[in-house]
């Protein structure tokens, strides 16, 4: 039998724990090391809880001490890329959470220099592993819904209004980009994942809460080259039912042979053409999110094992980061803009180009 691969991870934040507790649900491998920044009590009281044996806060010395086969970054998208470029000159895999660096041309160079490094670089997307997306893509996929042509992913955390808002993530009040570039991303990557690439884009964004900086309603167009059409409807600041509900929001994928529902606590519905209105029943894992983290992580693991393919490797997540900087360009301009096509080598265009 294979040891377990062992796991250095960096950055104890707010989302930290989540995923330290995934790990321990992953098979294959475990976090062996937990690296932080200034803050050492921090540190120690994250690993203490998460069972992890080696804290700190000096990269190096954690690499001596741990001799990890992967890096698991989960800081802040502004620090993604020096821990990134540190990994990889020295052969060292790595998962970076979304999105993977702070603009689209960093990302670009950073898929590159993992490619030419001949080092696997794979970006933690994990919303698209939420179970109700992957049983939307199965039910896609049999046929269920037809051709789909039009969804609206309505967005709803209800955790954005007052003056302190967003608790569980305060540094999201002074992000200059908030809802596309912070959240967005990952229903562009779950579109992308159901619905095929991205190749045009009409954005438009807000900002309501006044304490925030950057833009909490956005609505963006997205026509994916298969001609359908996708609607991200997010507000962040509105009423919800739930506040932080399991699905974030509502979706309805409308398809030439049904409409498929997806409600804010992820049970799903299939309203059929003949009238019929069926109840789709699926097992929702355990874990934060429907076991999406897990997944997520499970599959980095597998792909490390040979035994997979990783979902959302580096070169092609650029493409994702693109279709948020090609929405942000779309509603700067107010007009749609074009997506252009992969490059030979893999790694897309780092811009987005204007339709004439
Ligand atoms: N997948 C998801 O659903 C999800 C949810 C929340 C956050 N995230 C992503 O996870 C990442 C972290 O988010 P968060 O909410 O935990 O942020 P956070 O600000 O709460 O925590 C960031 C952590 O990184 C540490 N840090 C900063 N710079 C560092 C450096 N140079 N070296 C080592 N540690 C450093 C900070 O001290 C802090 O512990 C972001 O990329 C974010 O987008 C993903």
């Amino acid at each position: 039998m294979q040891r377990p691969l062992r796991g250095l991870m960096v950055g104890v934040g707010y989302f930290a724990p989540i995923q330290l507790a995934a790990w321990r649900a992953v098979s294959g491998a475990e976090i062996r090391g937990l690296v932080g920044h200034r803050d050492r009590a921090r540190v120690g009281a994250v690993a203490r809880d998460a069972g992890v044996g080696w804290a700190g806060i000096d990269l190096a010395a954690a690499i001596d001490a741990v001799r990890p086969d992967f890096l698991d970054i989960c800081t802040p998208p502004a620090t993604h890329g020096d821990l990134i470029r540190y990994a990889v000159t020295r052969g060292l895999p790595v998962l970076c959470q979304k999105p993977l660096a702070a603009t689209v041309a960093e990302a670009a160079e950073l898929a590159e220099l993992a490619h030419r490094h001949g080092v696997p670089l794979v970006v933690n997307e994990n919303w698209r592993w939420q179970p109700w997306y992957r049983e939307t893509k199965k039910l896609i996929d049999a046929g269920v819904v037809g051709q789909p042509f039009h969804t609206t992913m309505r967005m709803r955390p209800g955790d954005g209004w007052g003056e302190h808002p967003y608790p569980d993530q305060p540094y999201f009040a002074d992000m200059p980009r908030l809802v596309l570039f912070e959240t967005g991303v990952h229903y562009i990557d779950t579109t992308r994942f159901l619905f095929g690439e991205i190749d045009k884009v009409q954005c438009t964004t807000a900002t309501v809460n006044p304490a925030v900086a950057g833009e909490d309603l956005v609505v963006a167009v997205l026509h994916t080259s298969r001609g359908g059409i996708v609607v991200y409807d997010a507000d962040r600041s509105a009423v919800a039912r739930t506040v932080r509900s399991l699905a974030y929001g509502t979706m309805s994928v409308e398809g030439t042979e049904a409409t498929l529902e997806v409600a804010d606590d992820g049970t799903m519905t299939v309203l059929r053409r003949d009238g019929q209105v069926l109840r789709h029943a699926y097992r929702m894992p355990d874990g934060w999110k429907g076991g999406c983290a897990i997944a997520a992580q499970q599959n980095f693991v597998d792909a490390l094992r040979g035994g997979a393919e990783a979902e959302t490797p580096a070169t092609d997540y650029v493409r994702t980061m693109q279709v948020v900087e090609a929405c942000y360009q779309s509603a700067a301009l107010g007009r749609a803009v074009r997506i252009r096509a992969d490059r030979a080598a893999g790694v897309p265009e780092p811009a987005g180009e204007r339709l004439p």
